[in-house]
């Protein structure tokens, strides 16, 4: 969302800005005092996180401290004189902001405050004062003093436009905020036009609702308004086409000064069309599993329900349940075994022919599933995975291949039981439980330690245990480990060889050994953040897939970062049974913590997040709260054409055959002969693209055929032109 000033009359407020401040990692009331001597502090950039700047690594409590001249005339040049704003940018994780020792604000918890830490990291922080207030003295010498705590990587300030200072002006609190309103019927917009000011604007307030592709204008309200104030807004609803990809524009000219404000918004819009209410298969038919290991597997069918999955010709030792589609057994005798499922319901029948792979591999395609990670962070509970589960089931995740569930940090107890076996704490009643009812709905196990002392989130590690820890994991029926090196690095430190790549696959190799001991396939999921090229030898540990960046989160800058920058080398590592993985989805309510948001990617990045995901042959975890997916979400997780090209059974992760400016194709080449094509615009504007031109370059020459996966629709062979909005994808699959 881009909000806009623009105004003859009005008068510009005056700002101060401050790009860097003094900086002291440590905690110290005393430190909110103007007369705290801070000359022998660092000096250090509010521009950019702690993090790099030679704070000391994992560095909780820090104070900035800025010293300011607040002249007068910041007043004068004011059309408002309401207060003083200091505008300090959103702060990992909690802050309190003191004005010459005067508490002006506080945003987020710090672990000694009532009710626990709790992280607001991305919440911009606008503390105002009155200007009367006493705290403030006027032209002469003032001290801001901000005291944070960092939950965790990464800490501190981080505002791109420096720290700013000012008194602002009349159009200056104003807010447009843009919602779906759940209510409504059909799609509708409510936007809002707010105050953070005390004295009430009028003027007149325009919502056009645009298709950004032709660029016409398909709706325009326009109101006239007045007495909006802090705690006043109006708001104003438009209904618009979900199945369309739209923008919002709002603009409010303010009366009295002439300024215009205008913000833009996308509304979110689905393209996935609706599955047929008739029984259709969504999952590859191909499975594979070692001799003799326990199967477990739901054949993913949409369609209404009640329906029969059944096979007449099923393999000696495996057995369906009809009701939900779970596959169990097990297999003894190497060898392929190939067999027809049929689904059926009262609209129709389908049927598949399925092939189980029993040797020494397992992950033919990508594992598709959930993860707490990116939702519940270090609050997982035992409960979160059974609800999330059932929702999964219920919202027809399941339905689409989505099997794994996966508990990452946060389940072990601070001690191991006395006979070294590890622990789960409270939060986790019985393993075992779960993981049985996980398999009875045909669903998979997941489970996360490191190789370290400690987990990143300071829970017991597997260190000097690894074979007991295989051995719990197997008794509780684990079907994935994700190994994630944090603890480790310390001992890593200490080694006289911790230059050698031998020393980063040491600890990942005893994990290996460990859990091939065991009698089930558990899927290895080694993150260590791609440390010493770990695509190059995670095949040689028997990985079956391996983290190769840091942690993703729910922004452009780090999507972009680790999808198109980060993965580009990265192709002929990937193969069936091991793949790259550049972290889990970032789409829907996520957080890190028990407080859950939506998604900061806009809806045209998270069509690139998913489509460029699929070409990447990823694990496809999903890392929101699955109880609480929107219809969007799903039309994002649920679209089997794309989902079939992250499966594909030739296992080729795509490649970036162009990159044109700020276009970019990647292509991955398809079992069925045809290719998988990604057109992604990963600038700032929209761009229109002919796809034409590439054709040569792309070996495509005489396209017979291409096909819109999104939209599930044939298009021309010959017009080849296409609108990509800013930061979006048109996803097409060519032969
Ligand atoms: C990080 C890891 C995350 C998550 C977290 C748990 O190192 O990359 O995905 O597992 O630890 O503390």
């Amino acid at each position: 969302m881009l909000l806009s000033a623009s105004g003859m009359l009005g008068l510009q407020a005056q700002t101060l800005t401050f790009k860097t401040a003094r900086f002291k990692a440590m905690d110290d009331p005393a430190c909110a005092a103007p007369s705290y001597d801070d000359k022998n502090w660092q000096t250090l950039k509010v521009t950019q996180v702690w993090d790099g700047q030679g704070v000391p690594e994992n560095t909780r409590y820090g104070w900035y401290r800025f010293t300011m001249r607040i002249p007068k005339s910041l007043v004068e040049a004011s059309d408002l004189k309401e207060c003083l704003e200091f505008h300090l940018g959103p702060i990992d994780d909690a802050d309190e902001a003191y004005l010459n020792g005067t508490l002006i604000g506080k945003t987020g918890k710090m672990p000694s405050d009532e009710g626990g830490y709790h992280s607001a990291w991305s919440t911009p922080r606008v503390y105002q004062v009155k200007l009367d207030s006493k705290a403030i003295r006027w032209d002469e010498e003032n001290v801001l003093a901000v005291r944070c705590y960092s939950g965790n990587h990464p800490g501190g300030m981080f505002v791109p436009e420096g720290v700013v200072v000012k008194v602002p002006s009349r159009i200056d609190g104003t807010t447009l905020s843009f919602s779906r309103k759940p209510s409504a019927k059909e799609p509708t917009c409510t936007v809002q036009l707010g105050s953070t000011h005390q004295t009430a604007l009028s003027g007149q307030l325009t919502v056009e609702v645009i298709d950004p592709e032709t660029e016409q204008t398909l709706n325009t309200i326009t109101r006239k308004v007045s007495g909006v104030k802090a705690g006043k807004p109006v708001s104003v609803d438009v209904p618009y086409d979900l199945s369309r990809m739209l923008q919002i524009k709002a603009s409010f000219k303010e009366k009295k000064s002439g300024c215009t404000v205008a913000s833009i918004h996308q509304p979110q819009y689905i393209l996935t069309p609706a599955a047929p209410a008739a029984p259709r298969f969504n999952t590859p038919a191909l499975y594979g599993a070692r001799p003799g290991s326990p199967i477990h597997f739901r054949f993913g069918v949409s369609g209404e329900r009640p329906m029969k999955i059944t096979s007449s010709n099923l393999p000696a030792g495996l057995s369906i349940n009809p009701d939900n589609g779970a596959l169990s057994g097990s297999i003894a005798k190497p060898g392929g075994y190939t067999f027809t499922v049929c689904a059926e319901n009262a609209k129709g029948k389908a049927e598949q022919k399925f092939t189980i792979r029993v040797g020494s591999k397992i992950a033919l395609t990508p594992p598709m599933g959930w993860n707490s990670w990116n939702c519940w962070g270090l609050s997982v509970t035992q409960d979160k995975v059974i609800s999330s589960a059932k929702a999964l089931i219920e919202k027809g995740l399941a339905d689409y291949g989505y099997a794994y569930m996966n508990i990452d940090d946060g389940w072990e107890a601070p001690q191991r039981n006395a006979d070294g076996t590890i622990a789960v704490n409270e939060k986790f009643p019985s393993m075992k439980e779960l993981g049985d009812w996980l398999h009875s709905e045909g669903l998979k196990f997941g489970i996360y330690s490191s190789p370290g002392d400690l987990t990143c989130g300071g829970y017991l590690g597997s260190i000097d245990h690894e074979l007991q820890d295989a051995e719990s994991y197997n008794s509780w029926g684990v079907d994935y480990l994700k190994y994630d090196w944090c603890g480790y690095g310390r001992k890593h430190a200490t080694e006289p060889d911790n230059q050698t790549v031998a020393s980063f696959v040491r600890p990942y190799l005893l994990m290996e050994r460990c859990l091939r001991q065991q009698p089930r396939d558990i899927f290895y999921s080694l993150c260590q953040y791609g440390m010493a090229d770990v695509w190059k030898w995670g095949e040689a540990v028997d990985a079956n897939s391996w983290r190769t960046t840091g942690d993703i989160t729910d922004t452009w800058t780090s999507m972009y970062d680790i999808g198109f920058v980060r993965q580009a080398e990265l192709q002929p590592y990937a193969k069936p049974g091991h793949w790259n993985d550049p972290d889990m989805l970032i789409v829907g309510k996520v957080g890190w913590s028990a407080n859950l948001r939506d998604s900061r990617l806009t809806p045209d990045e998270q069509y690139t997040h998913i489509s460029l995901w699929t070409l990447l042959a990823s694990n496809m975890l999903i890392g929101c709260d699955l109880a609480q997916l929107d219809d969007f979400t799903i039309g994002l997780l649920c679209n089997n054409e794309v989902n079939a090209v992250n499966q594909d059974i030739l296992g080729i992760q795509a490649k970036r055959d162009i990159e044109d400016g700020d276009i970019q194709i990647w292509t991955r080449p398809l079992s069925d002969g045809s290719r998988a094509v990604g057109i992604f615009n990963v600038g700032a504007e929209p761009m229109r693209v002919d796809f034409g031109k590439y054709l040569k370059q792309l070996g495509l020459e005489g396209l017979s055929s291409v096909r819109d996966l999104w939209r599930q629709k044939d298009l021309s062979t010959t017009d080849l032109r296409y609108y990509i909005p800013t930061h979006g994808v048109r996803y097409i699959k060519v032969k």
